[in-house]
């Protein structure tokens, strides 16, 4: 029988809960999405991916007093100044809407000759609220910025964020091939590196002090 563990995603994306549940499974991780618990959904008011992400796990790990991981991540664009970067989600204004935050950013970039962009992610994973030292995590994906949408698969900006390496938008690679080269799949892979490394095992579910029984 596999033992398994209950931490809380403080995430609402549905396309990035799919990811992170994708990713906690093998661990033995139950990991419950914030609308799952009927949590409110906390506001990201700060400047960087960073402050933005630890604030969401703190906030999420006081309500449920459960081990919180949270994210926070974005399309960089170097000749934007980063922008649309903690702005990704609403580029557009609100509410969030993909198809219109895409067609923002191809209006931007019109006439731009340094298509370059990047997403990044960041991950925390607090055991507390108070945790002194939380896990943190990241990763980055470089790719351009297409000229025009390409593909049906993944969400937000995928289907104009260009993959040189694999010639096909993001919107256009298998989930598989997308997890393997994201930076959300390097951000997780860094996470699990430190994780092993902080506790000392091979495996996340065996930190019985960090994980709480699945009731
Ligand atoms: P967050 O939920 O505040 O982290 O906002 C993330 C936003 O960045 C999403 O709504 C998307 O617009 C964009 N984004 C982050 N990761 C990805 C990805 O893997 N594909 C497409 N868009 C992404």
């Amino acid at each position: 029988m596999s033992t398994s563990y209950k931490w809380v995603l403080a995430s609402r994306n549905p396309g990035k809960v799919r990811e992170f549940q994708a990713w906690a499974k093998p661990w033995g991780i139950d990991l419950i999405a914030a609308p799952d618990l009927a949590l409110p959904e906390v506001d990201e008011p700060y400047a960087t991916f960073l402050e933005n992400a630890l604030h969401k796990a703190r906030v999420i790990s006081k309500l449920t007093g459960l081990p919180t991981l949270a994210d926070d991540s974005g399309l960089c664009v170097p000749a934007l100044g980063g922008k649309p970067g903690v702005y990704s989600a609403r580029f557009a204004g609100e509410p969030s809407d993909d198809a219109r935050n895409n067609r923002a950013l191809l209006e931007a970039m019109r006439g731009l000759e340094d298509r370059r962009a990047y997403y990044y992610a960041i991950l925390v994973m607090c055991e507390h609220a108070d945790d002194p030292q939380p896990c943190i995590a990241q990763g980055e994906w470089w790719g351009r910025i297409a000229e025009a949408p390409n593909g049906k698969g993944g969400f937000g900006y995928d289907p104009i964020f260009f993959d040189e390496a694999a010639g096909l938008t993001a919107a256009q690679l298998p989930s598989a091939a997308k997890r393997a080269r994201s930076h959300r799949g390097k951000a997780l892979n860094d996470l699990e590196r430190l994780l092993v490394a902080r506790y000392g095992i091979s495996q996340v579910p065996v930190v019985s002090s960090l994980l709480v029984e699945a009731g």
